[in-house]
């Protein structure tokens, strides 16, 4: 028997939602309801906690002393968050980890949110047993990466800011962007094939795994997309931010 915990909490923090649910930490799987309210428009640190807060009071009784993670659309190290594309300004160089674990009374961490959903794969998913290099990739409101090398995430890789014609190209190829601009799914498939042929240019991966909201629909676009290495789904879409975000506390 090991003393590892067995269950916690991960809590997902996007850009229209927050989301949260009990994680078993040995199958990947949530043992709980998902439970989720709005994010708090402009998302300061204090509002999100008062969010937080609130969720894991939702999660009940069962959720009381769990350690928590949290995934967030920011470069996170060490506990601080360093940056905040689509986010309140804030976030920029606060020690996260710190804050919220006192004010919520437990051990608490916080990880970029593709990283956690490239944890979510890794143990639980496509990328499960995979040698050599993996990037998962987000495309959702900007585009998230995350680097999996022989079974360990390598975190803060950030391709969605990638340069493309001076700006980040997160805001030309996500699945945002797509439909502010509305193009086809065949035009977006373009702009994606442009982001991921810079990937592969740089980066060489063995296998491409394509997250996010829009992976419900992946014969929409995922057929017009070639790379050299094979480009698959996750296998956890919806949940892949609590299950990964959870299953930071064993690392
Ligand atoms: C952020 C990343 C995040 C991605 C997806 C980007 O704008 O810089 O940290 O992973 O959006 O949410």
């Amino acid at each position: 028997m090991t003393n590892a915990p067995q269950r916690a909490i991960g809590i997902d923090i996007g850009g229209t939602g927050m989301k949260a649910g009990i994680v078993d930490l040995l199958e990947g799987t949530l043992l709980s309801e998902r439970v989720r309210i709005p994010t708090p428009k402009g998302a300061t640190p204090p509002d999100v906690l008062s969010t937080a807060k609130q969720l894991v009071g939702l999660l009940g009784p069962d959720a009381e002393d769990l350690p928590i993670g949290v995934c967030f659309p920011a470069v996170v190290k060490n506990g601080v968050t360093l940056s905040a594309a689509n986010i309140s300004d804030e976030w920029i160089g606060l020690d996260a980890d710190g804050r919220f674990g006192e004010a919520l009374g437990r051990d608490i961490r916080f990880v970029n949110d593709a990283d956690a959903a490239g944890l979510a794969e890794l143990k639980f998913g496509a990328a499960r047993d995979q040698p050599g290099f993996t990037i998962m990739t987000t495309l959702g409101t900007g585009i998230g990466s995350a680097f999996l090398f022989d079974g360990k995430l390598v975190p803060n890789s950030e391709l969605g800011h990638l340069e493309h014609k001076g700006e980040s190209i997160e805001r030309w190829a996500s699945a945002v962007a797509r439909e502010r601009d509305d193009i086809s799914w065949s035009k977006w498939a373009k702009r994606l094939q442009h982001f991921y042929d810079r990937v592969e240019a740089l980066f060489s991966p063995d296998l491409i795994v394509v997250g996010g909201g829009v992976s419900k629909n992946p014969e929409k676009f995922l057929p017009m997309i070639e790379t050299r290495a094979p480009i698959v789904t996750a296998v956890h879409r919806n949940n892949a931010g609590i299950i990964g975000a959870a299953s930071l506390i064993l690392s």
